[in-house]
């Protein structure tokens, strides 16, 4: 079980403080959405932020890119330091290729799927992914709810992991709290991320507690 904070609550002015906060209370990877104003209608943190908190943690940066044909972004986000890439497959119509780019950079390369969206899509390129990330809200914004009903498909890729031995982590990003991430480990989920919960609260180190003790009575 892994908690990965998604910087895009935090203080911009701060990121340096608020990234080494969430370090310090056990934050496993640092998650940071990446938005065009295109794919999704937000425009958020491209490469050069990647790059400027790299040198200030030594977490896993988790860098979920919510642009289109992402192709175009894997070498600068590579360069500056992100170890783990997530692209959407709605986002391109090679999703194949991009997921070769991204293991070719010698980092870890994950594809995300909309609420929207089923697993049946993403199947062909399972075997090839690190992670797969369940949005469990539609990307653009932090701070909405849960949607239940993305449950299915944690527990669906659980059980093709299973059943095929892939590798992948599953990790889930939208509406986590400490009763929805419940919900989220008994489908089989293994890294759950959190914007709103840990940054909106005024002791963040105190909401990722919670978030792991949840995790620990849920199994
Ligand atoms: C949504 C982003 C999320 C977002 C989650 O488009 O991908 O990572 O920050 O925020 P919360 O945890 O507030 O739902
Ligand atoms: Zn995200």
């Amino acid at each position: 079980m892994k908690i990965a904070p998604s910087i895009l609550s935090a203080d911009f002015a701060n990121l340096e403080r608020d990234v080494k906060l969430v370090e310090q209370a056990g934050a496993d990877y640092i998650h940071i959405d990446a938005m065009d104003g295109q794919f999704v209608a937000n425009l958020t943190l491209g490469p050069n932020v990647v790059q400027a908190i790299r040198p200030h943690t030594k977490l896993p940066l988790d860098c979920h890119l919510m642009v289109n044909t992402p192709e175009k972004l894997i070498p600068a986000f590579a360069r500056a330091g992100a170890d783990i890439i997530t692209i959407h497959a709605e986002a391109t119509a090679h999703i194949h290729g991009a997921i070769q780019m991204i293991k070719n950079e010698n980092i870890s390369a994950g594809v995300v799927i909309n609420p929207g969206t089923s697993v049946d899509v993403i199947k062909p390129v399972l075997g090839d992914v690190d992670m797969v990330l369940v949005m469990t809200v539609n990307p653009g914004f932090g701070g909405q709810g849960f949607i239940e009903s993305t449950l299915g498909k944690i527990q669906e890729l659980a059980s093709l992991r299973e059943k095929h031995g892939y590798h992948y982590e599953i990790e889930v990003d939208g509406g986590i709290t400490h009763e929805t991430i419940i919900k989220c480990i008994q489908a089989g989920a293994d890294v759950f991320v959190a914007g709103s919960y840990i940054y909106d609260d005024e002791n963040p180190a105190a909401a990722i507690c919670r978030l792991k003790d949840a995790c620990h009575n849920a199994v």
